[in-house]
């Protein structure tokens, strides 16, 4: 279904469909899978008119871009806040990483006196981007070298060949709720370079990407396109995060798409964590309902999942052959949860179903983070600067998942 653009908007204001790639597939095009949006008078302190009409066209278009906006860290804070009133801290906490030994980005660097996070790559000396940080700050864009199974060899990488780091949602994923928007501030980045992501799967699957691009996936498409019976599996479905999941799974090592682990046993023993508690352990809905729209989005973090709880089908449902788990199930083998995981997910991340955000200095990005996957991409040398300020906030609400009418729909 074609989901129109806001029919009354503030005026001034103007919204767009975000320039598409020619690998973007007539899906997400029909979609309106991200909108670009102009005329905002300051992006520091929106009107409440303004606020309502990007709020929509998050919940219903995904990623909300900006360009050429003068954004400060204060008015990114109050941005932000401004989706979920009631939150109030960094969406992984005030530390902003639970441990040291957690994957979570290295390089995460508070701007003073608010949640924001400066991330990047190379030594940053602009005042303007530390804005109070020290300087210079050395930053470090994530590498695929260091998460993945597998790597791909020097000569690859000189020839612009990269990966997928992790797709993921940005969610502490234990004790905190997962905030409802990120916002993405560009301030300093490579221009003009590009690079092709690889699945490595076996698909002989390629994207071309520009250096550093931010790539998205829509959660309500993966769960679109999913045949009937695993529609019914994903409306039944929750699934059981690690307790500190970043922890967890710091000694394993990712799949070459970035969507989720492989299992070779390497994940640190529950008893060896930093100390947790079973009534902070995160478990959610495999679909999460749009508050907005009331679509369905597949949202699973794919790395930090342990276990699937799945439902029995209702008494009123007749079951078939093909039917999956009629009678519910509980799955804790860790292979077999990641395994059906990524049969549901890796369909929704095919090269025609990804949008990138193509950086420029101040392109502001803002992402409905309950509603789609992400994932960085890129290879950076050293002395290439990439300076973002990014903010979300660990949410007050926990995501709503399928309605009992969407359950009697699918399942
Ligand atoms: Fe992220």
């Amino acid at each position: 279904m074609t989901v129109p653009l806001t029919p009354a908007q503030p005026a001034g204001l103007t919204v767009q469909p975000v320039d598409y790639a020619p690998s973007v597939g007539k899906r997400l095009r029909q979609e309106q899978f991200g909108v670009a949006v102009s005329g905002i008078k300051d992006i520091n302190n929106l009107t409440d008119e303004e606020f309502a009409t990007i709020e929509e066209l998050l919940y219903k278009h995904s990623v909300v871009v900006f360009e050429n906006v003068d954004l400060n860290p204060d008015g990114q804070f109050r941005l932000t806040r401004q989706f979920d009133p009631q939150a109030h801290e960094y969406g992984h906490g005030a530390k902003g990483r639970p441990d040291n030994k957690s994957i979570l980005h290295p390089d995460l660097r508070t701007i003073p006196g608010t949640p924001v996070q400066l991330i990047g790559n190379g030594l940053v000396t602009d005042e303007h981007v530390l804005q109070g940080l020290k300087s210079p700050t050395q930053l470090k864009h994530p590498s695929h070298e260091t998460f993945h199974k597998t790597q791909l060899s020097a000569e690859e990488s000189e020839k612009g060949y990269t990966r997928f780091y992790r797709w993921h949602i940005d969610a502490a994923l234990y004790e905190r709720d997962p905030p409802k928007v990120t916002t993405l501030y560009g301030l300093q980045m490579p221009l003009g370079k590009g690079n092709i992501v690889r699945y490595d799967d076996g698909t002989g699957d390629e994207l071309e990407v520009p250096l550093g691009g931010t790539a998205f996936v829509s959660g309500k498409v993966m769960f679109d396109i999913l045949p009937a019976e695993y529609k019914s599996l994903a409306v039944r479905a929750l699934v059981k995060y690690f307790p500190h999941p970043y922890v967890a799974i710091g000694t394993a090592k990712s799949r070459s798409t970035g969507l989720g682990m492989e299992t070779d046993g390497l994940e640190v023993p529950l008893d060896e964590l930093p100390p947790w508690e079973e009534k902070h352990v995160k478990t959610f809905p495999v679909c999460w309902k749009n508050p907005v729209t009331g679509n369905l989005h597949l949202q699973v973090h794919p790395s930090g999942i342990k276990e699937i709880i799945i439902d029995p089908l209702p008494s009123t449902t007749a079951r078939s052959p093909s039917t999956l788990c009629p009678d519910g199930a509980h799955l804790t083998d860790l292979k077999e949860v990641r395994d059906l995981m990524y049969k549901m997910q890796r369909p929704g991340i095919a090269p025609e179903l990804v949008y990138v955000v193509d950086w420029k200095p101040k392109t502001l990005a803002l992402f409905h983070n309950r509603g789609v996957l992400h994932s960085i991409t890129g290879a950076f040398q050293p002395d290439e600067v990439r300076a973002f300020w990014q903010n979300n906030l660990a949410s007050t609400d926990i995501p709503l998942g399928p309605s009992a009418e969407d359950v009697l729909r699918y399942a």
